[in-house]
């Protein structure tokens, strides 16, 4: 395994962008291990509360199914609710913001609380890759969203409705772009050097 390079401060707010399958999940779980920085993934927190049998649970399990976005309004009061009484000073996004509306209410949710992000890490492979990899991961763990068809239907809405919000954060946050069609070792020494070049924002 190739040595990681230099480690980001543990105090940086990013947000890990990329398609399904890019491996969002998998990254930020090694980057929360490696720097502490607290990893917020919405589709874990939604997984959980169906299985946990929650109201919450319960009324997004539909659209997770089918491979649809939850309605904002629903995903941005989950993600307040989160970040209330956060005590780590660096995050990571995993799956969020997803639209324009849920961009700009985090911005406003993390100016409230005096912590505004420092940078975008987007993850970029190729779609056939992605879809490997997703179908590779239904016969192994079912995860009911993996379907060719829902996978299909989950590129096409990252398309339309998220890929946008890299337009939105191109005038306003560093993007850095990385190649993840890579093993996952080369991906997190890749993440870590370029988010190490990342300056924090003063809070
Ligand atoms: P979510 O769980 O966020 O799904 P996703 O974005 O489609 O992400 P995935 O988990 O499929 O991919 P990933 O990029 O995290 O890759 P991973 O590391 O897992 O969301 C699920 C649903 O919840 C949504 O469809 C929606 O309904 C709802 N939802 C969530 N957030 C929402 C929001 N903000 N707004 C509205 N609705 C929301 O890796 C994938 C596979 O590839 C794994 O098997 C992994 O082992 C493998 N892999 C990873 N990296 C590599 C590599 N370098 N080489 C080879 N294989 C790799």
């Amino acid at each position: 395994m190739t040595e990681p390079g230099p480690m980001p401060a543990s105090g940086r707010r990013l947000v890990l962008f990329g398609p399904p399958g890019s491996g969002k999940g998998t990254q930020a779980q090694l980057l929360e291990a490696r720097t502490g920085q607290h990893h917020l993934a919405t589709g874990d927190i939604l997984r959980a509360e169906r299985a946990q049998g929650t109201a919450l649970g319960a009324r997004v399990g539909g659209y997770m199914d089918r491979g649809e976005l939850v309605p904002d309004e629903v995903i941005i009061a989950v993600m307040a609710a989160h970040l209330q009484g956060l005590e780590r000073t660096g995050f990571i996004f995993d799956g969020f913001p997803r639209t324009v509306a849920q961009a700009r209410a985090l911005d406003s949710m993390l100016t409230a609380i005096g912590r505004p992000l420092d940078g975008v890490v987007v993850l970029e492979v190729p779609m056939g890759v992605l879809e490997t990899r997703l179908l590779g991961r239904a016969e192994a763990e079912g995860r009911s969203d993996d379907t060719p068809e829902t996978v299909r239907k989950r590129m096409r809405i990252y398309q339309e409705a998220t890929a946008p919000v890299l337009d939105y954060y191109s005038s306003r946050l560093p993007i850095v772009r990385i190649d993840g069609d890579r093993p996952v070792s080369e991906v997190l020494s890749a993440v870590l050097a370029a988010t190490g070049g990342i300056t924090p924002r003063p809070v």
